[in-house]
């Protein structure tokens, strides 16, 4: 190819000037356009947010409303969903299930209840990642991007870049932010459903409890730079042969397991190899790819006692921010893959232990001891998990980064929801919420263990910074749809998880992306 080239080249210095300018285009355009598309990001994630954001509550920042911290035991004691670390569902008989292709004959029939059957829609792509087509990375080239002429969004910004960067990025791959872009149709979406996946938490089964709409199934999101492949199942498989990932985190980090879970479903199902009865901990063997998926229950990283009802302080929590969390600390160095999050749980009121001494506490209101301001804890359980990971593990770890709520007109207490059902597009204001300090803590203690982290060998330290995409995503939570429809009784809304199917399924789409281009 490249002898013709040059013969022409030497023939005719008209073509060659040509050629030069193109790629001195194909090269700066890009570059500018990336220097220029930044600063019009109206979702800049300032660093100095508390001063300007209206929290909508005097006190403590929305929990999940499944936990409910018992300061807040307002009017409606009895109404708080039921506890979110109840049972993972499970399959109805727990022998490994081989995924029965194409289960047309349990489509609920749209007359059953108010919902669209979303299943019209289902894999249609499934058809092709059939063991024997699935594309290899390895023999062949980068997965191809989703067909952009089937996207509405023609005029959108990022078809500018998308077209004049392609080239670029086949090359650089490594180069492009994942982080930033936007959500653009896919009508191919979702993979799963209810009926096809068994692993669906009963409070994210929004499909179930009447959710009437269905668009904020049919996005995926779009890089500035490049696309994210949809999530093949086959070739994540393929790609954890023989090893073994785990989650650590609360209930948002069991959504992303039970979203992967559902996506995995179209090969296969695993083996629940959990050595015990508690769900806290669970335990799965794809025994076909001799694949082992844990989810470690952690809520808060480190180690920490529940409220004990007989003692005054009975309504806190306690935190040891100077001593691992041994339940998921002892068990990583059997791992090769770890995701690591958390957040929402350092809103409850809790006293903190340090030097096995109370150091102070969060909306305690005890005497003598010392309320520390809001965060303070969360920098410190960070720190020490990730120096938990520096010391005892070695493989890919993932700090995926603080998830956001959306509720709106009150929080979660004071009947606020989230009826959106479209995603922001980047020319709105996004509304930030108060809670992003909490990425922003999670950026910098990140990068202080990156550092320490370099020097060890086999560690790989990775950021899944997913924050502002989902700030994006005010659609995707079950909101009302989290539970049954109660004519009686008002129900919290939960605006914290994500419905599943859902745009949390995209963590999965990243997360496979981030683990390719780690190999
Ligand atoms: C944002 O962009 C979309 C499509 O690019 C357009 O339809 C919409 O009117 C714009 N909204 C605002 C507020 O500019
Ligand atoms: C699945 O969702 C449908 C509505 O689309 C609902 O009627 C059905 O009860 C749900 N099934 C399960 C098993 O959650
Ligand atoms: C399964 O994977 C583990 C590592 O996770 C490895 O030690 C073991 O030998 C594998 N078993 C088989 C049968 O290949
Ligand atoms: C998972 O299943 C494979 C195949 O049956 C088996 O060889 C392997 O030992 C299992 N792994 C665990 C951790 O039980
Ligand atoms: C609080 O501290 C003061 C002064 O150090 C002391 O006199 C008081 O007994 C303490 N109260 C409690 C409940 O420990």
């Amino acid at each position: 190819m490249k002898l013709p080239l040059f013969a022409i080249l030497q023939r005719t210095p008209r073509v060659a000037l040509t050629l030069a300018f193109v790629l001195i285009l194909l090269t700066i355009v890009p570059a500018l356009y990336s220097l220029l598309a930044n600063p019009i990001l109206p979702l800049s994630i300032s660093l100095s947010d508390t001063d300007q954001t209206p929290s909508p509550v005097n006190g403590p920042i929305p929990a999940p409303p499944d936990h409910a911290p018992s300061r807040h035991r307002d009017s409606s004691p009895n109404r708080v969903p039921p506890p979110e670390n109840g049972p993972i569902p499970t399959p109805p008989n727990h022998t490994p299930l081989r995924h029965r292709k194409s289960s047309s004959g349990q489509v609920p029939s749209p007359k059953n209840g108010p919902i669209p059957a979303p299943l019209d829609h289902t894999p249609s792509r499934h058809r092709n990642s059939s063991s024997d087509q699935s594309p290899s990375p390895v023999n062949g080239p980068i997965p191809a991007p989703l067909n952009h002429t089937s996207l509405r969004d023609q005029n959108s910004s990022s078809s500018v870049t998308t077209s004049t960067s392609r080239t670029r990025i086949r090359d650089d791959e490594q180069r492009c932010d994942l982080f930033n872009g936007e959500w653009v149709p896919n009508e191919e979406a979702p993979y799963y459903t209810n009926t096809t996946c068994w692993a669906i938490h009963e409070h994210q089964n929004c499909m179930k409890y009447g959710r009437p709409d269905t668009e904020f199934l049919r996005w995926r999101w779009k890089p500035d730079g490049c696309d994210i492949p949809i999530f093949d199942p086959q070739e994540f498989l393929e790609m954890v042969r023989d090893k073994a990932m785990g989650f650590v985190g609360d209930s948002i980090s069991r959504n992303q397991v039970q979203s992967l879970l559902c996506l995995l479903s179209r090969v296969e199902y695993p083996e629940d190899i959990s050595s015990s009865p508690e769900t806290d901990f669970k335990v799965w063997n794809y025994t076909s790819y001799n694949f082992t998926l844990h989810a470690m229950w952690s809520p808060f990283l480190v180690k920490s006692t529940k409220p004990d009802p007989t003692d005054p302080k009975f309504n806190l929590f306690s935190l040891y921010l100077d001593e691992y969390d041994t339940k998921w600390t002892s068990q990583i160095n059997q791992l090769d893959y770890l995701v690591i999050s958390s957040g929402h749980w350092f809103y409850r009121p809790v006293i903190f232990y340090e030097n096995q001494q109370i150091s102070g506490c969060q909306y305690c209101a005890l005497p003598n001891t010392t309320e520390l301001p809001l965060y303070y804890g969360y920098k410190k359980a960070l720190r020490i998990s990730l120096q938990a990971i520096l010391e005892n593990f070695k493989g890919l770890a993932i700090l995926r980064s603080f998830s956001p709520q959306h509720f709106e007109g009150g929080a979660w207490n004071e009947g606020g929801d989230c009826v959106r059902t479209r995603p922001y597009r980047r020319n709105e204001t996004i509304p930030e919420g108060p809670d992003l300090k909490l990425r922003d803590i999670q950026l910098e203690e990140f990068r202080a263990a990156e550092e320490a982290g370099r020097k060890k060998k086999g560690l790989r330290l990775k950021l899944m910074d997913t924050t502002q995409a989902m700030l994006m995503r005010p659609d995707g939570h079950p909101g009302r749809y989290g539970h049954e429809q109660n004519a009686e009784e008002t129900l919290r809304n939960d605006c914290i998880h994500w419905c599943l199917p859902g745009p949390i399924d995209t963590w999965n789409d990243i997360l496979l992306e981030m683990m390719k281009t780690e190999t």
